[in-house]
């Protein structure tokens, strides 16, 4: 390459290295072990000495590629792919903090998360505190060295919220606390939160990274020392993905920059029209001016990424009866598919939380998510155009 560091939609492709003979696409290795000549040679790898493959459990070559490619988008030394994006948060959690030590979370973090926090940490001995999203690196801050690790989201679901990732990351390192970002809504497309000084970035790559909605998987990624740690950990606990995962995993970031593009096209395109619709009460997005954290979001994010919520000037049927009027969006949970999806928080990821808790959230009864995906956005527009004009 001549020295000139490749940009990011060649290593969506190709990752750092061109193919220079043999398939032309990662062959998918559907072993679960490895043969090996002799003992010698067995012994040298299951120690590490030869870097062999030996159990899939621990490494396997269509895994390792794309582990690669992520390590070259996100700009870290090493990435783990696992077999969803819960494993990825409780490898790295148990890979890295001990019964007796603390976590800081900010408020805003994905449901799953938070019961993984909550409910099964406490059993080992780790307590999750958690701070204000806004202010969440004043927190890091203040908390000096009482934590071993700080959790933070952003953009966050689903209000769109925007945490300052170099703030966080600079009150991490202050305070000697390991700092870790989920970035599944922000892609390393539109964020590269490690360049920021983040140590390990954790994506749900079921979402933007597979982009098909047709895998489970999960991603670490962070430098040598602390991958190693979390390698270890992953070896036992198992939570690794299966060499067909990987192979759609590759498959389909080699989309992931153009997609990329079009969702923030499209999502951009659809906030810009529905802000001045008066049956439209909010629009949470982070690339329109008055988000409150748009200075933020322009600092740190390329695009402003395809996730938008709406909340409509309406009660929660018809809320209902405006999503179950979209014809284009479907009506499923998840996101970062092609395909564009639309679903109500408060009837699914924050289904039965009080009102008042739902407010301070800045979320309503007709707070709809939107999952904007890459069909024509006039067609999309149209689509919530129609349903607005049925049910509003
Ligand atoms: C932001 C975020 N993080 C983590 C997860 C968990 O990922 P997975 O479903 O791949 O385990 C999700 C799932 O929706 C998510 O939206």
């Amino acid at each position: 390459m001549n020295g000139k560091k490749r940009s990011p939609s060649t290593l969506c492709v190709q990752g750092t290295e061109a193919q220079k003979a043999g398939p032309a696409v990662v062959p998918i290795v559907q072993t679960s072990t490895f043969v090996f000549e002799d003992q010698m040679d067995m012994l040298d790898s299951v120690t590490g000495k030869s870097g062999k493959h030996v159990y899939t459990r621990w490494s396997n070559p269509t895994t390792r590629s794309v582990e690669a490619k992520i390590s070259s988008l996100e700009g870290t030394d090493d990435t783990l792919a696992l077999s969803s994006g819960m494993a990825a948060i409780s490898t790295a959690i148990i890979g890295l903090v001990k019964g007796g030590e603390r976590i800081l979370a900010s408020e805003s973090i994905y449901g799953g998360t938070v019961h993984f926090f909550d409910e099964v940490l406490p059993k080992y001995g780790v307590q999750v505190d958690y701070a204000d999203t806004d202010d969440f690196h004043d927190h890091v801050m203040a908390s000096g060295a009482k934590y071993k690790l700080c959790f933070f989201e952003t953009p966050t679901n689903p209000t769109l919220k925007i945490v300052d990732i170099e703030k966080v990351a600079d009150a991490a390192r202050a305070t000697g606390t390991i700092s870790m970002i989920d970035s599944t809504f922000g892609t390393p497309i539109n964020q590269k939160p490690h360049d920021l000084g983040v140590d390990i970035v954790m994506h749900s790559a079921t979402k933007y990274l597979g982009g098909h909605s047709d895998i489970i998987a999960g991603t670490l990624s962070g430098s040598k020392e602390i991958m190693s740690k979390i390698r270890s950990a992953a070896k036992l606990l198992g939570g690794t993905m299966d060499p067909f995962a990987a192979f759609l995993l590759d498959r389909g970031i080699k989309t992931l920059s153009v997609r990329v593009e079009q969702h923030n096209l499209n999502a951009s395109y659809l906030a810009e029209k529905m802000v001045k619709d008066s049956r439209v009460r909010r629009v949470h997005y982070p690339g329109l001016p008055e988000h409150p954290n748009h200075s933020v979001a322009k600092k740190q994010m390329r695009g402003f990424g395809g996730m938008l919520s709406v909340e409509l000037d309406c009660d929660l049927e018809a809320a209902k009866s405006f999503v179950d009027s979209l014809d284009i969006f479907l009506n499923a949970v998840s996101l970062g598919g092609v395909e564009s999806l639309a679903s109500i928080p408060a009837l699914t990821t924050h289904y039965g939380l009080e009102p008042e808790v739902l407010t301070e959230m800045g979320i309503s009864e007709s707070t709809i998510r939107l999952s904007v995906g890459i069909e024509d956005p006039s067609d999309l527009l149209l689509d919530l155009m129609t349903a607005l004009d049925k049910t509003c």
